[in-house]
């Protein structure tokens, strides 16, 4: 059955997929991607892929087609993908509804018919199961024949250890980010009453003036990470100035601004991609479009982009808010403010965002303000505007 040619043609289909799915560290485009391929090289309708969830040992559909936006939970054994997954075996049903393990949970969302199924499961690298592979009905109408159930076993192994890394990565990556946060708040805790918060809404206002101007998502990534860290040079401020009630003598504002330079001297000669763009915006912050700004006096497009944009962010979050020395102004007033300073204080076209996203940025500063709820509508509304802007 098994002759030489299927072998080398089996091994060049591994390649293939080891190499375009070994480049992909974030977990979830990883996983629809291997779906994907999955799906094509077995010649299937759909592919659902489960992960185990490891505290409550649910399966959680991870990614299926024609199921993006909602989320099936499987008990512990329950229908096909449980049964997979507590038995170790791979399972392969020829018509699923007269099939007393298969469950229709998953098609009466969807509004799918299945009708035959292959599930694998997947395993790490010290065996134990991360999650499950369900392939969805065989194209030509035919079963999954036994070829089939070898292919996907191949896949799987090389799926698996992806996804081990990718989760791996995923940690790396939030114990890095709080890292970031844990840094900047030393710097900031002892200015203001409400620094955490104060962090959360630049990085969301830096990261959503980004996706106005048009900045890829992994770009205004990149800003969302380092906008946290422009005031870090503070930490080299004597209280006396930082902490004053008042308002700041000649001498002691001279003494303020230099927490650019400092901070630029702490963050200078970065490796990561993220934080040379905190170098930046360390260092321009509170340059001015026109040229008067600190502590360079630099204008114009030599301001490098992310400090253009992290400069917005903060001034308006910094009227939002209260300080020692001045009380919070409301929403519109700082509106009011930052739209008369375009192509003053600030860029045009980061002012231009600005009043694009204003009707999502004042929501940071209602009570109980749901950040993440916040960047998922204005980017919702963003990418909508976005279609408008292309069909006409
Ligand atoms: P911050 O409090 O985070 O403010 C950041 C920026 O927001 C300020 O940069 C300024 O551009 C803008 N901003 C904040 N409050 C007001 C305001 O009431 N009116 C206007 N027009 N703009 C405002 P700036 O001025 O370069 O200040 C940098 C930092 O220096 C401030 O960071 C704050 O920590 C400190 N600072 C500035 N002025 C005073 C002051 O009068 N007293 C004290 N104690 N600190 C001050
Ligand atoms: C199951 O694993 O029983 C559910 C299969 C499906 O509908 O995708
Ligand atoms: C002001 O109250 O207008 C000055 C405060 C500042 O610019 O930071
Ligand atoms: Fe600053």
């Amino acid at each position: 059955m098994s002759s030489a040619f299927d072998a080398e043609k089996r091994l060049q289909l591994l390649i293939r997929f080891g190499n375009e799915i070994a480049h992909e560290p974030r977990l979830d485009k990883l996983v629809s991607l291997i779906g994907e391929q999955v799906r094509e090289i077995l010649n299937a309708d759909r592919c659902t892929v489960f992960l185990k969830d490891l505290k409550s040992g649910e399966l959680w559909s991870f990614f299926a087609q024609g199921l993006e936006r909602q989320e099936i939970r499987i008990p512990g054994g329950k229908g096909v993908a449980g049964l997979a997954a507590q038995s170790g075996d791979i399972i392969n049903i020829g018509d699923a509804y007269s099939d007393p393990r298969f469950t229709m949970d998953i098609d009466k969302v969807t509004g799918y018919r299945t009708r035959n199924i292959l599930a694998l499961p997947l395993r790490d690298n010290r065996r134990g199961i991360i999650g499950v592979f369900e392939v969805l009905n065989k194209r030509d109408r035919t079963d999954f024949t036994e070829e089939d159930e070898g292919i996907l076993q191949l896949l799987g192994a090389v799926a698996a250890n992806a996804i081990e890394n990718a989760r791996l990565y995923e940690n790396l990556k939030s114990a890095q980010l709080e890292t970031i946060y844990r840094l900047a708040m030393t710097a900031e805790y002892r200015d203001q009453q409400d620094t955490a918060k104060h962090l959360r809404n630049i990085s969301v206002l830096s990261y959503l003036l980004s996706r106005a101007m048009g900045l890829p998502a992994d770009d205004a990534e990149v800003i969302k990470l380092a906008s946290p860290l422009h005031d870090i040079g503070k930490v080299a401020l004597p209280d006396a100035i930082l902490l004053k009630p008042g308002r700041l003598t000649g001498p002691e504002y001279e003494e303020m601004k230099k927490h650019t330079v400092y901070g630029a001297r702490i963050l200078t000669d970065a490796q990561s991609a993220f934080l040379r763009a905190a170098y930046r915006v360390a260092a321009g912050h509170h340059e001015k479009y026109d040229g008067t700004g600190y502590p360079d006096g630099i204008k114009g497009d030599d301001i490098p982009l992310e400090a253009r944009i992290v400069s917005v962010a903060d001034v308006f979050d910094a009227l939002c808010m209260p300080r020692v020395y001045k009380k919070a102004w409301s929403a519109d007033e700082a509106f009011k403010h930052i739209t008369s300073e375009a192509g003053r204080a600030f860029d045009p076209a980061v002012v231009d965002a600005f009043v694009t996203v204003f009707p999502y940025a004042r929501k940071l500063y209602e009570p109980e303000a749901n950040l993440d709820e916040i960047t998922r509508k204005a980017e919702y509304m963003l990418a909508s505007a976005g279609k408008k802007v292309k069909q006409a």
